[in-house]
C-alpha cells in the first residue's frame, strides 16, 4: 500500500495534489501553492528530496492504489499527463470519480479543435486526455500550455561544452514562462476568481520565436555569441538513441519535429488568470543564466 507522510494541514485550507511535481513547472507550482498557504501533497515517483511542509504521496500515475491513496482529502489536482498513451489513463479517472476534487489539467496549446487527428502523438494524447477527463464527466479546468521556456535546460550540456546547439528543428510558436503557467496553475487551484470557466485557457508567451531565436537571446542573457544549428530528423533520432531516450519517446519527439505546424498565436490568457502579462524569453534567459554557466 503506497505512503502519504508528512505533515498534517489546517483543515480550513485548500488541500491540492501535485502531479508531475519534481518537473520544471511542477516545482514552480509547489512553491507558489506553499506561499499561498495552500496544504500541499505530491505524487512522486521516488521519495528522493523531501520538503518542509510538503507531504509526499509515493507512486506511479499508472497506479490505482498510489493515485487512490494520494487523492484521500484533496479539494483540486494539478494533473499533467506525461505518457505518450491515454490508455492507461482510465483507472486514474475511475479514481478521479470516485474522489470528486477539482480537475486543473495541463494540456497543450498545439491542439487543433477542428482536426479529427492531432500533428503528433504528443498532441493527440493531450487530446485525448481532455476529452477523457471530459467525457468522464469531471468538468476539468484546462490550461494549454505553449512550449516551456524551461525545455531550454535541455541545451546546458552544449552550451556549457561551447557556442552551439544543435538540435532538430521545431515549428516557432510562442514559447511561454513556465513560472507563469504555475501562476496561472494556481489560480485555478485556489479558485480566486469567481468568473473562471473551464477553458480551455490558451497559455503562450507575448512572442513568437523560432529555436534560433530563442539560443540568440539565451545569447545576449550570457553576453556569449550563441547560435543554433539544425540537424536532419536522422542525425537527432541516432543521437536521442546513442544518449538512451526510449524509441516511443524518440519518434514522438521526430514526429512533432517534422509535423507540428507554426503557431502564430498569442494571447492575454496568463495575464486574464493572473492579473498580469505573460514574461518574455529574454526575461527568463536573464533570471537562469546561472544555470547555464
Ligand atoms: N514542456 C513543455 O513544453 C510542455 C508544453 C505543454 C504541456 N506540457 C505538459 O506539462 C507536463 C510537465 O512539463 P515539464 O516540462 O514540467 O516536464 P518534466 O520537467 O519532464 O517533468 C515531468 C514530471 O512528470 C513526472 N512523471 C513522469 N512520468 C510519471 C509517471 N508515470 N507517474 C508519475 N509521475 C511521472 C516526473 O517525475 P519523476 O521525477 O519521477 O521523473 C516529473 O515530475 C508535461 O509532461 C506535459 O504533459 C509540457
Amino acid at each position: 500500500m503506497p505512503d502519504v507522510t508528512g505533515p498534517t494541514g489546517c483543515p480550513c485550507r485548500s488541500s491540492i495534489l501535485v502531479t508531475g511535481a519534481t518537473g520544471n513547472l511542477g516545482r514552480e507550482v509547489v512553491d507558489r501553492l506553499q506561499a499561498h498557504g495552500a496544504r500541499v501533497r505530491c505524487l512522486v515517483r521516488d521519495q528522493a528530496a523531501p520538503r518542509p511542509g510538503v507531504e509526499w504521496a509515493v507512486g506511479d500515475l499508472t497506479n490505482p492504489a498510489a493515485v487512490r491513496a494520494a487523492l484521500v482529502g484533496i479539494d483540486a489536482v494539478f494533473l499533467i499527463w506525461p505518457l505518450l498513451d491515454s490508455a492507461p489513463a482510465h483507472d486514474l479517472v475511475a479514481e478521479l470519480i470516485a474522489a470528486a476534487p477539482r480537475v486543473v489539467y495541463l494540456s497543450s496549446t498545439a491542439i487543433d479543435d477542428e482536426a479529427s487527428r492531432q500533428s503528433d502523438p504528443i498532441v493527440q494524447v493531450h487530446a485525448d486526455m481532455e476529452a477523457l477527463l471530459r467525457n468522464a464527466g469531471l468538468c476539468p479546468m484546462v490550461l494549454r500550455s505553449d512550449t516551456l521556456a524551461s525545455n531550454a535546460r535541455g541545451w546546458i550540456p552544449q552550451l556549457r561544452a561551447g557556442d552551439v546547439v544543435s538540435g532538430p528543428e521545431i515549428a516557432r510558436t510562442a514559447v511561454v514562462d513556465e513560472r507563469d503557467v504555475a501562476d496561472a496553475a494556481v489560480a485555478a487551484l485556489l479558485g480566486q476568481h469567481n468568473q473562471l470557466g473551464h477553458g480551455p485557457y490558451l497559455l503562450t508567451g507575448p512572442e513568437v520565436l523560432s529555436r534560433a531565436d530563442q539560443v540568440a537571446l539565451l545569447g545576449v542573457a550570457l553576453r556569449r555569441r550563441l547560435r543554433f544549428q539544425a540537424v536532419t530528423a536522422d542525425l537527432a533520432r541516432s543521437r536521442m538513441l546513442t544518449d538512451g531516450r526510449p524509441k516511443r519517446l524518440m519518434e514522438a519527439l521526430i514526429a512533432a519535429s517534422l509535423r507540428r505546424p507554426e503557431s502564430n498565436r498569442t494571447t492575454d490568457h496568463v495575464e486574464r488568470l493572473t492579473g498580469r502579462p505573460a514574461g518574455t524569453f529574454a526575461r527568463w534567459a536573464i533570471d537562469h543564466t546561472a544555470e547555464f554557466r
